[in-house]
């Protein structure tokens, strides 16, 4: 295992709670077993997402100091500047996040019963299309279904079946294609320069437009300059602005690989589009000139987009995340093969066998490691995915039942994943008795998020 250097130091510290294991058990109760309600102070290591989360450099601080406001602001010409310069699209919209990108686009796209194609649509990109009474179809790559290969894209989108679609008898009614970068619903796998060429050429054929969910650009641009023989030279700078250049246009949320702690941006070529985004902007975010950002923010973004695809840095969370990999292989816990950048995905339903789909073996492990050392992560599986009729009987289940445990940016070192290494040891050793888990309570939609469980 290689040593991180990480290219920075700590200016400002931010103490993190330590609180007893009582302490959590009672936190635990408290919230119903949902990790999603504790509060951030009975956390100690919180890998709940890498979204908002990340350190900001002092430069990104001074930044925001010379940003100003409103209609015109300075701090809008440079964060357009900035991100003209590195997608090449011309229109530039600013938004506070990424969702709030998705609802403008689509709402201004869409119209009901026509289908949106993907890699893998992200929860909220999913939503925000059904919303406008769309189909959401995802085609990922056959080899996204073998967690255990080590094949490097497995984040692609699969090209026959796209090609299939935009030939088919339902063509009509595809209104755009998005691909996911780095493909978040699918374990955070990148995907290659090659497979986005060959996806951005029949859409191309069929005046389909190709969008890009850039939220983790410089993470994907760098896999590839490791994994993918012709970009072996390049930067990954270099091979950022090639991917934006291949779509259409991008939505982006600045929270991920902006590493501002809100923000987020439209990017379109087509100028007819983006005068009806804009119209929508207005009425639900702000003036296009800040889109419901203060100039700080857009100022903060714009530095960080520029830092984010220094090799040092992406070097340096690329070992991160396999330092903490080779943690999890150790203490004998499988994960998603290869580990991208942004987060670690544990394959919970394999470590817990004795927890059928409908009992939660990973919200069974995500608590097991709050009630262990106070780390917070997210149940990817059934919780998240799965379905019961009126009396709790499983109707569905999750194709797999994983735990996040995402990486904020520039924010936990080595000592820290080293406490998260260990406290995975410490819970495979009594791994049989983890109990599963019975939901309570459950909210008509996004049950995840609020829903009530008890250990059974
Ligand atoms: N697209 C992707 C790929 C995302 O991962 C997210 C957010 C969004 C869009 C929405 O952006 O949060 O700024 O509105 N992902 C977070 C996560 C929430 O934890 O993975 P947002």
């Amino acid at each position: 295992m290689g040593e991180i250097v990480e290219p920075y130091r700590i200016k400002v510290v931010e103490p993190i709670p330590v609180t007893t294991r009582a302490q959590r058990e009672q936190a635990l109760r408290r919230v119903h077993h949902n990790l999603f309600g504790l509060r951030a102070d009975e956390v100690t290591i919180d890998l709940l997402t890498d979204s908002g989360t990340g350190a900001l450099s002092a430069a990104q601080w001074a930044a925001g100091m010379a940003g100003d406001a409103y209609a015109g602001s300075r701090s809008f010409y440079h964060f357009r500047g900035v991100v003209r310069d590195l997608t090449s699209y011309p229109c530039v919209l600013p938004v506070h996040q990424g969702r709030a990108a998705e609802r403008i686009l689509f709402s201004a796209l869409l119209t009901p019963g026509r289908i949106t194609l993907s890699n893998t649509h992200f929860d909220t990109t999913r939503a925000n299309i059904e919303l406008t009474g769309c189909q959401a179809v995802d085609l990922p790559c056959p080899q996204a279904r073998d967690l255990d290969s080590d094949e490097p894209f497995k984040g692609n989108i699969d090209l026959h079946r796209l090609e299939d679609a935009l030939r088919g008898p339902d063509a009509s009614r595809i209104a755009l294609v998005i691909l996911t970068l780095t493909n978040n619903g699918e374990a955070g796998q990148p995907v290659s320069m090659d497979n986005l060429a060959r996806a951005a050429a029949p859409c191309r054929e069929h005046a389909v437009p190709l969008f890009l969910d850039a939220a983790r650009f410089a993470e994907n641009a760098w896999l590839v300059t490791q994994h993918e023989a012709a970009y072996r030279d390049m930067s990954p700078r270099q091979v950022a602005e090639q991917a934006f250049r291949l779509a259409d246009g991008c939505l982006m949320s600045a929270k991920k690989d902006g590493i501002v702690h809100i923000g987020g941006f439209l990017g379109l070529r087509d100028r007819s589009l983006a005068e009806r985004c804009e119209l929508l902007l207005i009425a639900t975010e702000g003036f296009p000139t800040y889109g419901g950002l203060a100039g700080r923010d857009m100022d903060m973004d714009a530095h960080g987009l520029t830092e984010v695809t220094e090799p040092d840095y992406l070097r340096a969370r690329a070992d991160a995340a396999r330092h903490l990999a080779g943690l999890a292989r150790e203490a004998g816990i499988a994960i998603v093969e290869p580990p991208g950048l942004h987060a670690l995905y544990l394959n919970a339903g394999r470590l817990l066998p004795h927890i059928p789909a409908h009992r939660f073996p990973g919200h069974a492990l995500a608590c097991r490691l709050y009630l262990e050392g106070g780390i917070r992560s997210v149940e990817l599986g059934s919780l998240y995915l799965g379905s019961e009729d009126e009396n709790g009987a499983p109707v569905t289940a999750a194709p797999y039942e994983l735990v996040r445990l995402a990486l904020p940016r520039r924010t936990y070192g080595l000592g820290h994943l080293n406490h998260v290494g260990e406290i995975l040891a410490a819970t495979v050793k009594d791994k049989e008795r983890i109990p599963g888990y019975r939901l309570v309570e459950r909210p008509p939609l996004l049950r995840h998020f609020r829903c009530k469980l008890e250990p059974i």
